[in-house]
């Protein structure tokens, strides 16, 4: 069985990797305002990259941003390499739980992990890279189920939100929930936002190898997962969407892959019905689909060659019109951004037979919270750590390597996040539960039309 262990053997609770980069500084500043969250009320923990200076600066800097002068002398910084196997096996020796921020995780994922499992650390990353993702679960389950080791990927925006989100709609709904459609909308303040060149680079590498990721899948060798209920029809590519009356496209990022595998994962597992899903995010009016199909084509030409990718890392703001930037976006920014989940759900009450007829009964649920990519997500990464600190007999008994939902669906993590998002942020809420206020949105509407919802 495994164990989650805070042992003496290991000094640190934590240690961030990467914590220099542009993700990493937000992760040290969450892990610094919540230590006292860590098991028995405190967190041992320590930032660790390749460069010793920097991360001396990232504490220099989150000891003024949190007015926390200690974190200088008492946060120890361990320098390690991911092209040097040893410095990791060193680190991950340390380490409870190693918080990997280091990305594309496609280029130095994979040593991390190998090093966690050997060395026996549990592993969280943000990866919103489903053939990184895949492929960890292809090649380490079974050594990190030997070793009693968790590897629990895409816990940031990517994936957290969605896949619990399905997860909450599914517990909230009277009967047998079938199939769920996700809206994704972000807003931001005056001053624009944007998103960090890390995840425009991860996003490049991951187009241009899309095809990997098809012979990857057929070596898990899965059968189909059966369907419950009526099959859930997949929406163009580009469409107006009436739940959010404005255009929408599917979603492109890692939230279908990681829902599905949480969903299989269930279904193996526990025998619970495997909820389809579908993912949308709106895109506004006419002028942002111009905009939009113009990028588009450009970055899938472009995508295709090395020359391209080369042009498209070179310049994230021009290719992306001012989404990407290699200065990421400013606190004012990331102050004024937001993004909102809406979970249109459709199953059957517990009367009646999923194979009979069409669903009967719709629910609608609502994630929301504060700036996605550097606000959101270390909140989301380190309360999943916390979570596996404190909550060890919830998490699967197995060690392995699992999605966010697969390994805390039978925890507290959602209320967590709620209570987070209640005291500090407007975070992530979800709506229904007691903290947020006037946000209370959970329906469930049964045997009425969507037009009520
Ligand atoms: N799930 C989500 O929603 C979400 C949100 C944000 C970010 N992300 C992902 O997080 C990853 C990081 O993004 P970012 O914007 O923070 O990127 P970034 O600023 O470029 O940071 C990359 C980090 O990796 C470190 N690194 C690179 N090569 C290394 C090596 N050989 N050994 C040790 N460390 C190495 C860098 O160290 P140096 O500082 O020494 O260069 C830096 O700390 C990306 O994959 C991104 O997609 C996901």
């Amino acid at each position: 069985m495994a164990r989650v262990e805070t042992s003496s053997s290991r000094p640190y609770h934590l240690v961030i990797f990467g914590a220099s980069g542009f993700t990493g500084q937000f992760v040290v500043e969450e892990v610094a305002r919540t230590a006292s969250e860590g098991p028995k009320g405190s967190l041992k923990w320590a930032v660790a990259g390749r460069s010793k200076q920097k991360l001396e600066k990232v504490l220099e800097q989150a000891a003024g941003a949190l007015s926390k002068p200690e974190l200088r002398a008492e946060v120890d910084i361990i320098v390690a390499d991911v092209g040097e196997p040893d410095s990791l096996a060193a680190m991950c020796k340390q380490a409870v739980i190693v918080l990997n921020c280091v990305g594309p995780y496609r280029f130095y994922g994979e040593p991390v992990v190998k090093a966690c499992v050997e060395n026996g650390a549990h592993h969280i990353d943000i990866s919103g890279e489903p053939q990184f993702l895949e492929g960890m679960q292809l090649n380490y389950s079974s050594q990190a189920a030997e070793k009693g080791v968790y590897i629990i990927g895409s816990c940031g925006f990517d994936s957290i939100p969605a896949d619990m989100g399905v997860l909450y709609t599914r517990n909230q709904f009277k009967g047998t929930l079938t199939a769920v459609e996700s809206f994704l909308t972000v807003s931001a303040g005056a001053e624009g936002g944007c998103i960090h060149d890390g995840t425009w680079q991860s996003a490049i590498y991951g187009f241009a190898d899309s095809q990997k990721l098809q012979s990857l899948r057929r070596k898990f060798n899965h059968k189909p997962l059966p369907t419950a209920g009526t099959k859930l029809k997949r929406r163009g590519a580009l469409f107006y969407s009436n739940e959010l009356q404005q255009y929408s496209v599917p979603f492109m990022g890692s939230d279908p892959s990681v829902v599905k595998r949480t969903q299989r994962f269930l279904a193996e597992e526990y025998e619970a019905t495997p909820v389809q899903y579908g993912a949308y995010a709106g895109i506004g009016g006419i002028g942002n689909i111009i905009k939009m199909l113009f990028a588009g084509m450009m970055f899938l030409f472009l995508v295709k060659f090395s020359f391209g990718r080369n042009l498209l890392i070179k310049y994230p703001e021009f290719f992306s019109f001012g989404m990407f930037s290699k200065a990421g976006p400013t606190r004012k920014q990331m102050e004024a951004s937001s993004f909102q989940f809406t979970f249109y759900g459709e199953g059957y009450t517990e009367e009646q037979d999923t194979s009979q007829g069409k669903p009967n009964a719709k629910i609608r649920t609502r994630v929301q919270g504060p700036e996605a990519g550097y606000v959101a997500t270390p909140i989301a990464m380190v309360q999943a750590a916390l979570t596996l600190l404190n909550e060890a007999a919830a998490v699967p008994k197995k060690g392995g390597v699992y999605t966010p939902g697969a390994a805390f669906a039978k925890t507290t993590l959602v209320d967590r996040l709620n209570k987070h998002g209640f005291c500090e942020h407007l975070l992530i809420c979800i709506t229904g539960s007691e903290n947020c206020g006037e946000l209370h949105e959970m329906h469930l509407f049964l045997g009425k039309s969507t037009s009520a919802l």
